[in-house]
C-alpha cells in the first residue's frame, strides 16, 4: 500500500538548532545500526521509519557498517527512499560514517583518505543517493594524519558527496583539533556523535560537551536508552527477542541486579513525571545544556512513537537530577570508551 506521511508530522516534533549553524535538527532522530540488516523482514524496517516520519523523525542515522551483514542497512534505507520516502528527500537528513572496518585489506577501516572516500562511495551507491546530509568521521584514527582524515571530509563535502561532516566519539582534545582544521579548511564540524545517557556520563567528564558548546559544534547522543537498559523491558529478566538476548552488542552480563535496581529507582521518578522510562532517559538527555538530538534505536514501530513522546516533558526540577544522579552510577555500558580515549 502507498505510504502517506502524516499530515501533521511537523507538528508532533521539536526541531533544535545544530550548534551554531544553520540547520535544525528534529530533537529524537532514529538510527539504523540494528534491526536494518537481514535477521529483520523489511516490513518491520519499513513500518518503523514510517512510525519515525509521521512523529516529524526527519533524521535517519547510518553507517557503513551497519547490519548484518555490514552494508545491508544502507540497501535497506535506500529502498525505503526509493518506495515509501519517494519525494521527501528534501525533507529527510540522512547521514552516514566511515571509521570501522569495512572490507578486508588496510584500506577497509580506519580514517585514511583513501578509505573514508571509498566508502563514502561505497555508502552513497547503496543507498542510491546522490549524496548524505551529514558524512562522519566514526572514529579518531591513531596512526593516520588527523589532518588527512579531516581534508578528506572537506573533500567529500567540496565534491558533492555531502553537505555536512560530523565526528563521532572523539573526545575533547582530539575535536578541538580536527574542528580547528576543518575550520581552516572551510568546512565547519557540523556535529558530534557521541555515546550519551544517564549510565554513561563521559562527555561531560571528559570536558566534550563544554568544548562543543565553546565551538558552536552541535551534538546528537547516541545509545541515549543504553541500548534499551533505560527502558522498562528489562526489569523482569531478559524478554526473549530483546536486544541483550540476541549475543549482539548488548552483553547481558552487565544488566545486573544491582543496575535493575537503579532501573527501577529511575522507573519511579518517571512515574511521577507521567513518562516511561524511556521518555525519561531521552528527556534527561535532552534536558537543558547543550544535547541537541537524541539518537535512538528501535526493534518496533511502538518504540519509535512511545520515544517521539519525550519531547513533551524536557523539563527537570533540580531535585529530580539531583535524585537521578544520586541513582545512576556508571554502570559498564560504554562500549566506545576505547574509540574516545585514544591517544
Ligand atoms: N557513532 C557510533 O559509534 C554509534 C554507536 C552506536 C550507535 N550509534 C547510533 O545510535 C543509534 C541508536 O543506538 P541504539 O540502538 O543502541 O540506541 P538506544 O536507543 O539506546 O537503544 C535502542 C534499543 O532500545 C530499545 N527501545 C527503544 N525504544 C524503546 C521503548 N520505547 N520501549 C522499550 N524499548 C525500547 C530497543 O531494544 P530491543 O531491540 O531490545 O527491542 C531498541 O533496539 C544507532 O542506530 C546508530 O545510528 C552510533
Amino acid at each position: 500500500m502507498t505510504y502517506i506521511p502524516a499530515a501533521n508530522r511537523y507538528d508532533r516534533m521539536i526541531y533544535r538548532r545544530c550548534g551554531t549553524s544553520g540547520l535544525k535538527l528534529p530533537a529524537i532522530s532514529l538510527g539504523l545500526w540494528h534491526n536494518f540488516g537481514h535477521d529483520t523482514p523489511h516490513d518491520t524496517k519499513r513500518a518503523i521509519c514510517q512510525a519515525a516520519f509521521d512523529h516529524g523523525i526527519t533524521h535517519f542515522d547510518l553507517a557503513n557498517n551497519y547490519g548484518p551483514p555490514p552494508g545491508s542497512a544502507e540497501e535497506a534505507f535506500g529502498e525505503i527512499l526509493r518506495t515509501d520516502f519517494r519525494g521527501f528527500r528534501d525533507e529527510l537528513i540522512i547521514s552516514s560514517k566511515a571509521g570501522y572496518l569495512m572490507w578486508d585489506g588496510p584500506y577497509g577501516e580506519f580514517g585514511s583518505r583513501k578509505y573514508t572516500i571509498a566508502s563514502c562511495d561505497q555508502s552513497l551507491k547503496r543507498m542510491g543517493v546522490e549524496y548524505v546530509d551529514i558524512f562522519y568521521s566514526h572514529r579518531f584514527d591513531p596512526d593516520t594524519p588527523l589532518e588527512e582524515t579531516m581534508m578528506a571530509l572537506d573533500h567529500i563535502v567540496r565534491s558533492g558527496r555531502a553537505l555536512y561532516v560530523g565526528l563521532s566519539s572523539y573526545n575533547s582534545e582530539k575535536t578541538r583539533a580536527a574542528a580547528a582544521i576543518l575550520r581552516d579548511l572551510g568546512t565547519p564540524c557540523l556535529i558530534h556523535q557521541p555515546s550519551y545517557n544517564i549510565l554513561n556520563r563521559w562527555v561531560e567528564t571528559d570536558g566534550l560537551k563544554t568544548t562543543l558548546k565553546e565551538l558552536g559544534i552541535g551534538s546528537i547522543a547516541f545509545t541515549p536508552l543504553a541500548q534499551g537498559i533505560l527502558t522498562g523491558k528489562y526489569l523482569k529478566g531478559v524478554p526473549q527477542g530483546s536486544r541483550a538476548s540476541q549475543g549482539k552488542s548488548l552483553d547481558p552480563a552487565i544488566i545486573t541486579p544491582r543496575a535493575i535496581e537503579s532501573v527501577r529507582k529511575l522507573d519511579e521518578i518517571a512515574k511521577t513525571r507521567g513518562q516511561t522510562l524511556a521518555q525519561l532517559a531521552l528527556a534527561w538527555v535532552l534536558r537543558e545544556g547543550g544535547i541537541t538530538s537524541a539518537l535512538i534505536g528501535a526493534s518496533k514501530p511502538e518504540q519509535v512513537v512511545d520515544c517521539a513522546g519525550a519531547i513533551a516533558n524536557l523539563d527537570f526540577t533540580s531535585q529530580e537530577l539531583a535524585q537521578i544522579d544520586q541513582i545512576a552510577e556508571e554502570k559498564d555500558v560504554n562500549l566506545w570508551a576505547k574509540s574516545s580515549q585514544t591517544e
